[in-house]
């Protein structure tokens, strides 16, 4: 049986899989280093840390040229993720990787927007910043993305963490806040505790995606407690980039003791062995989640999303 829930780290980007890689890649005569979809991905299985999948990730996405493969790709995630389960998807997206592949701001948010509006479940995107790009692209980039403010709803912060600390990114989100824009940041993916600190007192963020470093931190997890500050988290994401060295190890128990809000999230399923459903089947399979540890993620992830009391409470 399927659980419903809401998806609320996912990265659009990472649902792109190789069977629709190789589609795209034939279609718009981009060339990619295997056409067999089993061979492309087989390279995923054994990625060093989060920059080795970002190599691979961003190589794949010069497939993406024309609204129709945006499209394209939000449909079939959107369907898997109704199958799955997904009431409600609020979906990022990566425009700085797309605008320096040449294409601009309305194919992306013309092609995924329409795939939204014809989605079977509730959906939504949040724009992220690419830290390793730096603060000032962020503040540009937010400023080219808002004539297109009725195609999202927050602002996020992904890519390469280590090295790149929320501050620097302080002024985007100051624009963001002036705006209404939702407001969630990835922090204590790969960096430490000081990056999830960092992302609620310099960014205001209202979610930390990931935040399984802030566990090393008993004052932080006190504050994200008391706060109820979710935590969007993605087991199989972390055991394939290794920042956990097996699921069985997997600290999301943990969280649920510690009274955080988690929720669970596939990340980028093309990559990390499967959507929503499998990572909530490692859950049950490799740490004996019962179906009320489920029924309480579930419950936080409806909590969590960015939507109105009455869809709340309905669950959608
Ligand atoms: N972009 C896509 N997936 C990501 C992840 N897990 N961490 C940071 N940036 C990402
Ligand atoms: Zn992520």
């Amino acid at each position: 049986m399927t659980l419903p829930l809401a998806e609320l780290h996912l990265h659009i980007e990472g649902t792109l899989e190789a069977d629709l890689l190789v589609t795209l890649a034939r279609r718009n005569g981009v060339p990619l280093p295997s056409y067999d979809p089993t061979e492309l991905t087989a390279r995923y299985a054994d990625f060093a840390d989060l920059q080795a999948f970002l190599d691979v990730y961003y190589a794949n996405l010069a497939v993406l040229r024309t609204e129709q493969d945006f499209h394209d790709l939000a449909a079939a995630y959107l369907a898997r993720a109704a199958a799955a389960g997904v009431r409600r998807a609020e979906i990022f997206c990566d425009p700085q990787t797309h605008l320096r592949n040449g294409v601009p701001l309305e194919v992306m948010f013309g092609g995924l927007s329409a795939a939204l509006a014809e989605a079977p479940v509730s959906a939504d995107l949040i724009v992220c910043f690419l830290r390793d790009l730096g603060g000032d692209a962020a503040e540009d980039l937010l400023r080219q993305a808002l004539p297109f403010r009725e195609h999202f709803i927050g602002v996020g912060l992904d890519s390469a963490e280590v090295g790149y600390p929320p501050r620097l990114f302080r002024a985007a989100y100051e624009i963001a806040a002036a705006e209404g824009l939702h407001r969630v940041a990835h922090a204590g993916e790969e960096g430490g505790p000081e990056y999830v600190r960092e992302a609620l007192d310099e960014l205001g963020v209202e979610r930390i995606d990931h935040g399984n470093r802030a566990l090393e931190d008993p004052d932080l997890v006190a504050r994200l407690r008391d706060e109820r500050v979710p935590l969007t988290v993605c087991p199989l994401s972390n055991v394939a980039l290794k920042g956990v060295p097996r699921i069985e190890e997997h600290p999301l128990p943990r969280m649920l003791e510690l009274d955080l809000v988690v929720t669970v999230n596939s990340d980028d399923p093309a990559y990390f062995g499967g959507g929503i459903d499998a990572n909530v089947a490692a859950l049950r399979t490799a740490l004996g989640m019962t179906d009320d540890d489920l029924a309480v993620l579930a419950a936080n992830s409806f909590e969590a999303a960015f939507i109105d009391d009455d869809d709340r409470a309905s669950r959608l």
